[in-house]
Parts: structure tokens; C-alpha cells; sequence
């Protein structure tokens, strides 16, 4: 096996794990699988069909029934992928403030997680992909052969994620991204269920003041590392 066949990349939001892990798995033909989109396709559908966020109970039989399907893009719009909830391309939709505060609470649900993650294992167990979420080295692929945990501090985060959003022509203020993002960080890393935290033998990349590239000449030193 010339390369590891399971990459697991971990992190905060805005950490840069959807750039690294898009390109990673284009330069070594995998699938790249971003499983933060199952989570917010659950809070989504939520939200359209008026179930409370803090319903608990609705919302683990929702993330059971949900059909969430993750396909290569339909549209050339940006987008890394096309997400549809019940065959409706929502793909968009998931990036919404709303979705955005929801998100969180909704992760830290056990029943959700169960769900979500039994479906992401079964796709990660096939190999030759690229998973990144929050809990990919620790819970949904411990024997992924690399396991990058992306971090960064976050107001580097937040200015990202700032940018992102003017770019994409959304209204945006720099102060209620960082709130919500600290919130966002807080709820992840200190929940019960599989909190946001690097597994054991993850290597732990600091991205704050790191260009896409330095991270990607990183990123492959360690692969030739893991290369028999
Ligand atoms: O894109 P961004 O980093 O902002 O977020 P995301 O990766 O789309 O994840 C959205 C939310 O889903 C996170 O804040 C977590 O609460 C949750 N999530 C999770 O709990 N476990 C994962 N494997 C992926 C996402």
C-alpha cells in the first residue's frame, strides 16, 4: 500500500480542514467526505419542519429517517459538493446563520451521532478516502493510517470564515462570527459524546499563521513518513 488509505483530518471550524482535505484527496484520487455536512443537513431539516432544536427526542428519530445524500457538485458554483436532504439540493442552505447556531447542539445529541456515524464509518471503512469532521481519528476511523488535527486560534478562525462568507456576496459582521464561532468551539469540545479533541496519535498542525501550501508541504512529509 503505497499510502495510507484512510486520512483522518480533525478540527475546529475554519481550521482550514475543507482546503486540505479537498486537495489532499484530488492529488491521491479519494474520495474526500466532509461529515460536518450530515450534522448540518439533521439541523436543517429540523428547522423546515419547526422542530425545536432542544426536542431531543424528535430530532435522534429525525437524524434515523433523514436520507442524506452527498454527491459530486451538479452545479459549478464553488460548492465542493451537492447535498440533498430527501432529494432536494439544500447544498447552500447548510451554511445558513440559523443552520449555523443549531448545528452544535444537535452534534452533541448521542442518537444523532449513532446514526450519523454508522453511515460515515461504512463509507470511510471502504478505503482511499479523506474524511474531516470532529471526531473522525477518535470515533468514526480510529485505524485511519494518518491523522491530521488542524487548529488555530480563534480570531484567525473567525477572520477566515469572515472572508469566506463576503466572498460568497452573504452579509457578515466580523464580531458575531467570532461569537458564535467561540460558542460553537465550546459546545463541540466539552460535550459527552465524542467531543472535539485530537486523538492520541494525531499530529497536531498549528495553521494560524501557515499559507494552505506550508500546511499541504506538511501534510505531505507525513505521508512519505507512512510510506513503506
Ligand atoms: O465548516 P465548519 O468547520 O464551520 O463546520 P462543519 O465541519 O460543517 O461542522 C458543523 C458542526 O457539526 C460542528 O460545529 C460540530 O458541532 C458538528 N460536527 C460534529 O460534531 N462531528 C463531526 N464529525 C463533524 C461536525
Amino acid at each position: 500500500m503505497p499510502y495510507p488509505h484512510m486520512i483522518a483530518i480533525d478540527g475546529p471550524a475554519a481550521a482550514g480542514k475543507s482546503t486540505i482535505g479537498e486537495l489532499l484527496a484530488e492529488e491521491l484520487d479519494y474520495l474526500y467526505f466532509d461529515t460536518g455536512v450530515m450534522y448540518r443537513a439533521v439541523t436543517w431539516a429540523a428547522l423546515q419542519r419547526s422542530i425545536p432544536i432542544e426536542d431531543e427526542a424528535a430530532i435522534s428519530i429525525l437524524a434515523q429517517e433523514l436520507r442524506i445524500d452527498v454527491l459530486q457538485p451538479t452545479v459549478q458554483d464553488g460548492r465542493q459538493y451537492t447535498v440533498c436532504v430527501d432529494g432536494q439540493d439544500v447544498t447552500w442552505d447548510l451554511r445558513r446563520p440559523e443552520v449555523d447556531y443549531g448545528v452544535s447542539p444537535v452534534s452533541a445529541y448521542p442518537a444523532v451521532r449513532a446514526a450519523l456515524t454508522a453511515q460515515q464509518r461504512r463509507i470511510g471503512l471502504q478505503g482511499r478516502v479523506v474524511m474531516v469532521g470532529r471526531d473522525i481519528g477518535t470515533v468514526v476511523l480510529p485505524e485511519a493510517q494518518l491523522k491530521v488535527y488542524l487548529d488555530a486560534t480563534v480570531e484567525a478562525r473567525a477572520r477566515r470564515r469572515y472572508l469566506e462568507n463576503r466572498q460568497r456576496g452573504q452579509k457578515a459582521r466580523y464580531a458575531d462570527i467570532l461569537r458564535a464561532m467561540r460558542r460553537r468551539d465550546q459546545i463541540d469540545s466539552q460535550r459527552d459524546a465524542a467531543p472535539l479533541r485530537p486523538a492520541e496519535d494525531a499530529v497536531v498542525l498549528d495553521t494560524t499563521d501557515l499559507p494552505i501550501e506550508q500546511v499541504m508541504v506538511q501534510v505531505h512529509e507525513l505521508i512519505q513518513q507512512r510510506d513503506p
